[in-house]
């Protein structure tokens, strides 16, 4: 029991003894393969990081590594830089030229090859185009497209002319566009008629047309339209306002010279939706940043030039800004880009795509690979995935069961796996393995990347011993951090530096470390519960859950009960063709209770067939809190398919 003035941290239950130490094989030929660079790093971080970006192009060479006036880091600073420049230019000065550096696949099926020299042109054109239209370095452009080639065109154009872009992922609504767009009083939006998914066309421009509707958004001047599912003949455009993508294009100037940026110029803007309010825009500058998504793109994915790198995520999350865009490009990488969904238009889509372009790294979350675990191995199986090398997971834990299952069933046993856990306000990789250094544990991102300083600390601050958990912290800045809070700069402070009185970077996250020092991501510190005194993490509840073989995934949250404080209830979708009835929740229970102790054992077990999930596909606990407690449901605006959490509502209140 906890005593009096003791300092709280988060108990950790799971053990995991499986280790996969790296192949030696795989070592050999590693990007990174002494082992000296963890001490190395550790006793000169900035010497460190100043090797990395010596790697990029700059205009100016920089004069101080790093100034810490915390919480504000600069990096770089007096150096000079331009990020398209970093991934296109440098490339077609080489035998890059006419390398791909984009392979497109539609979800219709139409394919597109873009070289460096391609998207170079493009960017040079598009860059000419936003100029054209009066767009100068500092100003805003928000990006509201699908996930094709134009989405990094825009993205890199900005960069070229040292515009701000904002983008804001496809399927968000015309209200969370239009609240974007004012916070960050974009000039310019660009978006497109239409994106597919599933068969079916998301109407961009229709919900750009809501948002901006009646003088919404008075800052916007501009509307530039990219033609992509329907004739240019049937879009409603503002006279005016609303031109063509490709119009402007035929216009444009060949060339557009790169904008020298200081190191310290922002780079984009990038809104994460809080918990609650409005959403955070996290602000990312240019040197640092470049710095370190190269550097974890070479480092963590082992980029070779004969690599083909796939990234699933959308562009529309910092995912597809550092590891589908920037990093990726600025290795001189190919990247695959994907339209649309996984099961369309059937379950083996991502593994027919893997074997139709010979993808030798492939980095996806957790909950697609749980989905893919529950659509069943045939898929997968029915493909040749031998070209694969390496797979990465991020967004989440990845609880044990579904790593190994991706190292079966995915990597063939063959590949590495690299969990990496960073965030929208990171930038870049913090934490995670090196492929071949890192004896891997399943369900650990293993170690801090080198030169950073991650540690875990109870609710004082005080590091917390190995093999316990607590508070993930980072002590050190790191070159690809946010700046601060896009025009609030004291909510930046609040949320991430007032926890530990501005010594500490506060992730948020719940961690813990093993004997080895292994860090074990234990998720998001709200979803914690206190059952009888004991801070449990609702992620190790739902990794054990994971672990039956019937369970496909699980939800779990801690509602109130008046003996413990809280009481364990879980929502569990089970595997395809298993039987969900009340023998196997009384198994389930057990199953838990075996696992990690009779304290963790869930007190209530709910069937359902979906979970509420946001577009990014993390679960929403909070609303499963609010079904729990029969308590209205709170706001449901960034859930994928809102449905899913009324029906639950209906069959919770119904059970028994
Ligand atoms: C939160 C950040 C990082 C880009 C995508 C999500 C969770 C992320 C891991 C991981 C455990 C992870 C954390 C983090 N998370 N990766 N490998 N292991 N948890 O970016 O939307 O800003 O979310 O995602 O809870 O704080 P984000």
């Amino acid at each position: 029991m906890e005593q009096a003035g003791e300092s709280k941290a988060i108990e950790a239950h799971l053990t995991e003894d499986r280790v996969f130490p790296p192949d030696s094989a795989f070592t050999a030929q590693a990007n990174i393969n002494d082992p000296a660079v963890y001490e190395r790093a550790a006793a000169d971080p900035q010497a460190f990081w100043a090797e990395w970006a010596g790697q990029l192009d700059w205009m100016t060479p920089w004069n101080t590594v790093c100034e810490w006036n915390p919480p504000h880091a600069k990096w770089f600073l007096g150096g000079q830089l331009n990020v398209s420049a970093n991934c296109l230019d440098r490339h077609v000065r080489t035998a890059r030229r006419n390398k791909a550096a984009i392979i497109f696949e539609g979800e219709p099926g139409d394919t597109r090859v873009l070289t460096y020299y391609d998207l170079w042109r493009e960017v040079n054109q598009f860059a000419g185009v936003l100029k054209n239209l009066g767009v100068n370095k500092g100003d805003r452009v928000t990006i509201y497209l699908p996930m094709i080639p134009e989405a990094a065109v825009a993205m890199l154009a900005c960069t070229r002319i040292g515009a701000v872009h904002s983008v804001v992922f496809g399927v968000f609504s015309s209200d969370s566009l239009r609240e974007r767009i004012n916070d960050s009083q974009s000039r310019v939006l660009i978006t497109a008629d239409g994106g597919w998914r599933r068969g079916s066309v998301v109407p961009l421009k229709a919900a750009a047309d809501t948002a901006l509707d009646g003088g919404a958004c008075p800052t916007i001047e501009h509307v530039i339209v990219y033609s992509r599912t329907s004739d240019p003949g049937t879009v409603s455009m503002q006279e005016g306002r609303d031109q063509w993508w490709h119009r402007l294009m035929e216009n444009a100037p060949a060339r557009t010279e790169p904008e020298p940026m200081d190191a310290e110029d922002p780079l984009y803007i990038l809104y994460t939706s809080g918990s609650t309010g409005k959403p955070k825009g996290i602000l990312h500058t240019t040197g640092g940043y470049l710095t370190q998504v190269h550097a974890t793109v070479k480092s963590v994915f082992d980029m070779k030039d004969e690599d083909v790198y796939w990234c699933t995520a959308d562009v529309g999350w910092v995912t597809g800004h550092s590891y589908v865009v920037y990093g990726p490009l600025a290795a001189g990488a190919t990247v695959l880009m994907y339209e649309g969904a996984p099961d369309w238009p059937q379950r083996d889509r991502f593994w027919e795509l893997i074997e139709k372009y010979g993808v030798t790294i492939f980095y996806t979350a957790p909950t697609a690979i749980r989905a893919f675990m529950k659509w069943g191995t045939e898929h997968p199986a029915g493909h040749d995935l031998s070209s694969l090398r390496l797979l990465g997971s991020v967004g989440e834990p990845i609880n044990p069961e579904a790593w190994m299952w991706y190292q079966e069933h995915i990597g063939g046993g063959r590949c590495p796996i690299v969990d990496t856990w960073w965030q929208t306000e990171t930038g870049a990789i913090l934490i995670t393995p090196l492929p071949g250094l890192t004896a891997t544990k399943p369900g650990s991102a293993t170690r801090p990347f080198p030169g950073i300083a991650a540690d875990v600390v109870d609710e004082n601050g005080n590091s917390v011993p190995l093999g316990g958990g607590g508070f993930l912290v980072l002590k050190e800045p790191w070159p690809s951090m946010l700046r601060t809070l896009w025009g609030d700069d004291e909510r930046y402070r609040n949320v991430y530096w007032s926890k530990f009185d501005g010594k500490f970077y506060f992730a948020g996250d719940g961690a813990k470390r093993d004997d080895e020092g292994y860090f074990w991501l234990l998720g998001r510190v709200d979803d914690v519960m206190l059952v009888a005194g004991h801070n449990i993490s609702t992620m190790e509840v739902e990794s054990a859950l994971v672990d039956h073989p019937s369970c496909a995934e699980a939800a779990v949250i801690g509602r109130t009960h008046e003996i413990k404080g809280q009481a364990i209830a879980a929502f569990v979708t089970v595997k395809e063709g298993m039987g969900a009835n009340s023998d196997l929740a009384r198994e389930l229970k057990e199953h838990v209770s075996r696992k990690l102790g009779a304290i963790c054992r869930p007190d209530d077990i709910l069937f359902t067939a979906e979970l509420p999930k946001t577009r990014s596909g993390k679960i929403m606990r909070r609303l499963l809190r609010d079904i729990a407690e029969g308590r209205a449901l709170g706001d449901t605006t960034t859930l994928a398919d809102p449905n899913i959490v009324s029906s639950l509502k209906d069959k919770y209140e119904n059970q028994e």
